[in-house]
């Protein structure tokens, strides 16, 4: 069970800012990731199809053999983490509760922002980790849709994105806070756009680190480790659509080629 992969998903890129905080922290883990690119973006999308394509999608990857499933998408994370957890036997790990941890340890000003797509933010999911771990902090939430594409079209840090992230992120300068939660995982890719339009000294909370921890306290203590030492783990990666502008894109942020894509058919 130990060598079995761990498998990774979100609807299409951003998911690969977890994968890579994993591969990092655990150089010996072997990953399989999926990113659901003939349905991105999710955070647009109802809780009901969200689930749907989620479940679908651990299946999948069940099938494919795999120790612990990673929910690297919030959108997943908020809307069908229940659902996951009542049905697979492995252990379920999602990017929201390691995000609010991180940001409640952040803050001093007791005032955390949460940027997400817009299924994130409506589902409340952010709101009840954080308040959950201290009432007293105040939570201002905001929806930035517009960054999903931009992110899956490359777009990271030209006048365009520079441009949507001082529209969306004026909000908190009547809502000021210390601590924003980059609440989607394709926002990471914006990390630069995102700090300069906000105020100096804004703490950003990356959950993929988080998330990465998260993910080696439960191989820890649920006894998966790899035990078989290599220093060429493998990770393999899959698409439902279009697996060349993954590539592309996820060469330019990973900053390494891929060595291979593959289509897969989630309804065949
Ligand atoms: N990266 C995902 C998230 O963290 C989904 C973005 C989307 O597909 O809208 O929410």
């Amino acid at each position: 069970m130990s060598s079995l992969p761990i498998g990774i998903f979100d609807s299409g890129i951003g998911g690969l800012t977890v994968q890579r905080a994993i591969a990092k922290l655990l150089p010996h883990e072997n990953t399989i990731y999926l990113g659901d690119t003939a349905h991105v973006p999710y955070g647009t999308k109802s809780r009901e199809t969200v689930t749907r394509y989620s479940l679908d999608i651990a299946d999948y990857l069940s099938q494919a053999g795999i120790k612990m499933l990673v929910v690297a998408c919030n959108t997943a994370s908020a809307y069908s983490i229940v659902k996951l957890r009542q049905l697979l036997s492995i252990p379920v790990i999602g990017v929201i509760e390691p995000g609010a941890q991180a940001a409640v340890e952040a803050t001093k000003a007791g005032r955390i922002g949460v940027i997400g797509t817009e299924g994130t933010v409506r589902s409340g999911a952010y709101f009840d980790a954080i308040k959950k771990r201290d009432d007293k902090i105040s939570v201002f939430l905001r929806a930035c849709p517009l960054f999903v594409p931009l992110a899956e079209e490359g777009m990271l840090g030209n006048r365009i994105a520079a441009l949507t992230a001082l529209h969306y992120l004026k909000y908190f300068r009547d809502e000021p806070v210390d601590t924003l939660v980059l609440g989607c995982t394709h926002y990471p890719l914006l990390k630069e756009v995102i700090r300069d339009a906000m105020p100096e000294g804004t703490i950003l909370i990356d959950s993929a680190e988080a998330t990465a921890h998260e993910v080696q306290n439960q191989l820890i203590s649920g006894g998966l480790l790899q035990t078989h030492i290599t220093d060429k783990p493998k990770h393999s990666y899959y698409v439902t659509d279009s697996p060349e502008r993954f590539m592309s894109v996820g060469e330019s942020f990973l900053g390494e080629p891929f060595s291979d894509v593959k289509l897969v058919d989630l309804d065949g």
